[in-house]
């Protein structure tokens, strides 16, 4: 390992490809309509880029629930279609990401079907978790685990065995103990290496191993991140030697075709909801993952002191390991930044800070499609929903659709440039007012959230002082501001208000997400200033 592998500072774009660009006019985003829009990648100025699932699956999910992990699933496209997206991408110079779903199958994968078919107690039941229930008929789950979307994480099938899912029912945990399932896993990572790809996101990283004699979990369940790593589901020591050893197959498998990545360089990524910074550092530790997404960032309020900690202490902890932290404002998981951050104008002007804060930050980034246009949430009705969270809540949650409807290119109403199919036959409707938010509309517009990305990636690329350098805050928890230093020569500064923050009289600007007129930086924006390399005093309201 080299301090300045491409993934230690590289920021990565997350595509969501039934949502991206559809090339075929059936309304559903696909791998040739993401590979015609590599410029767009190209042009924002990313490094990666991460598909999430692509595989055969019957979406109860959105695609984690896999039938066939080295397939792709036929609305999406084919292998070969990804071949030609790598290969395209690789020439233009980004990595490519892939997911992998270690912890379930669809119940429509054959182990499963074949688990469903076998008796009480035979091998092909061996490769998931099945149990006899609790009760004088075993008529209760066998634990009190509850899914991630709702409800029991037991599902009892006709002979009366329970089956365990730690997300929908669709959704059946393997048995990682079971060494039939490492060397699946195994197979599955050496077939999309020899298809090019430079590395893999795991999803749910922290849930594969579940404590021996499966323990009770107690009450309070989901509801306080912050003892995730407590749960007899998540965070197990064997996770870590299983990682180690994935890091290594990475590393010996032979090296794919020309363009990408050396086999030294292939990249492991935790999607782990673990949120003590200590924990998670585990899963980043020299031999293991090199990247695990900083949740702890992407939950955080707008609110200087809440971010003040989680910047201070991911950067502590990541460091005791030598690991990069990875920023994370929005994903296909969570509510979009602009909503997130109050909606409208406020919410706005939020997420532009927001973004040159991430940008700004040591380490690695992940920008989510749409992120780079400034998207709200997206309003569905409640006959189009699709998420299972939906249903698993009673209807009390709508879930995470809102942040998964078709990106809009161009035009002035639906699809816009999506697809070329009727908005009523895309897989999302798009709402009505979003022709000022297309790349198109946004392209040529200096003031666009889409030219403030490209303004800061490319800054991000050419300043010595961003990427992985040294961090030093300069702003104490609770002020009305954040500021830190980037190396010598480069400050960031968020100003939270609600006053005006005073800018450094000698400050260059060089980037702000909102007007700095008279030196004078407004609330909710942020700016990256150029200073001379002798200010690295600390600053305090006006600095
Ligand atoms: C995390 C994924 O990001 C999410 O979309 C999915 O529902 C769960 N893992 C289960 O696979
Ligand atoms: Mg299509």
């Amino acid at each position: 390992m080299t301090r300045d592998a491409w993934w230690r500072d590289a920021v990565c774009y997350e595509i969501h490809p039934r949502s991206f660009a559809d090339s075929d006019g059936d309304g559903v985003g696909d791998l040739a309509g993401a590979r015609a829009r590599l410029p767009h990648l190209r042009d924002l100025g990313v490094d990666a880029l991460w598909l999430t699932p692509f595989c055969p699956s019957p979406l109860v999910d959105a695609g984690y629930d896999i039938s066939d992990p080295t397939g792709v699933a036929r609305d999406v496209g084919t292998v070969e279609d990804l071949d030609a997206l790598t290969a395209e991408a690789h020439a233009l110079g980004l990595r490519v990401l892939v997911d992998l779903v270690p912890n379930h199958t669809s119940s429509e994968h054959p182990w499963f079907r074949a688990a469903l078919g076998a008796p009480a107690g035979d091998p092909a039941r061996a490769r998931y978790i099945f149990r006899a229930g609790r009760g004088p008929h075993g008529e209760e789950p066998p634990n009190d685990w509850c899914s991630a979307f709702g409800g029991p994480a037991w599902t009892r099938v006709p002979d009366g065995e329970w089956y365990l899912h730690l997300h929908a029912p669709e959704q059946p945990d393997l048995d990682w103990r079971n060494p039939e399932v490492p060397a699946e896993f195994e197979r599955v990572m050496r077939w999309w290496l020899d298809h090019g790809v430079d590395g893999f996101r795991v999803d749910v990283a922290h849930a594969l191993f579940k404590a021996r004699g499966l323990p009770d979990a107690g009450p309070g369940q989901h509801q306080d991140p912050l003892r995730n790593h407590l749960m007899p589901y998540y965070d197990q020591e064997e996770l870590h030697p299983l990682y180690r050893s994935w890091r290594a197959l990475l590393a010996a498998h032979p090296e794919g075709p020309p363009g990408s990545a050396a086999a030294h360089d292939r990249l492991l990524v935790a999607e782990a909801a673990v949120f003590e910074p200590g924990r998670l550092a585990r899963y980043v530790r020299p031999d293991e993952m090199q990247q695990s997404f900083n949740f702890a960032f992407l939950e955080c309020d707008w609110d200087q002191a809440a971010l003040h900690r989680v910047i201070e202490d991911s950067a502590r902890a990541m460091e005791s390991v030598g690991a990069p932290v990875t920023w994370v404002l929005s994903s296909h998981d969570s509510v979009r930044p602009v909503t997130r951050f109050g909606g409208g104008s406020t919410g706005m002007r939020r997420a532009r800070a927001a973004a040159l804060l991430m940008l700004a930050l040591p380490g690695t980034a992940y920008v989510y499609q749409g992120e780079e246009l400034g998207l709200p949430q997206a309003q569905l009705p409640d006959d189009r929903l699709r998420d299972p969270v939906w249903e698993r809540s009673g209807h009390t949650e709508r879930g995470r659709d809102g942040c998964r409807v078709p990106l809009p290119w161009s035009g002035t109403a639906p699809p816009y440039g999506f697809s070329t199919a009727a908005p009523s036959e895309c897989w999302f409707p798009q709402p009505e007012d979003w022709g000022a938010l297309t790349v198109r509309a946004q392209q040529d517009d200096p003031d666009s959230v889409l030219a403030l990305y490209r303004e800061a990636l490319r800054i991000r690329r050419e300043h010595p002082a961003t990427g992985g350098g040294p961090l030093r805050l300069l702003s104490e928890s609770g002020a009305s501001h954040l500021a830190f230093d980037r190396g010598t020569g480069m400050r960031c500064m968020v100003n939270f208000g609600p006053g005006e923050l005073l800018l450094p009289e000698d400050a260059k600007v060089l980037l702000a997400s909102g007007p700095t007129s008279g030196g004078r930086l407004p609330a909710d924006t942020a700016a990256w200033l150029s200073t001379a390399p002798a200010r690295t005093g600390a600053a305090g309201e006006s600095p």
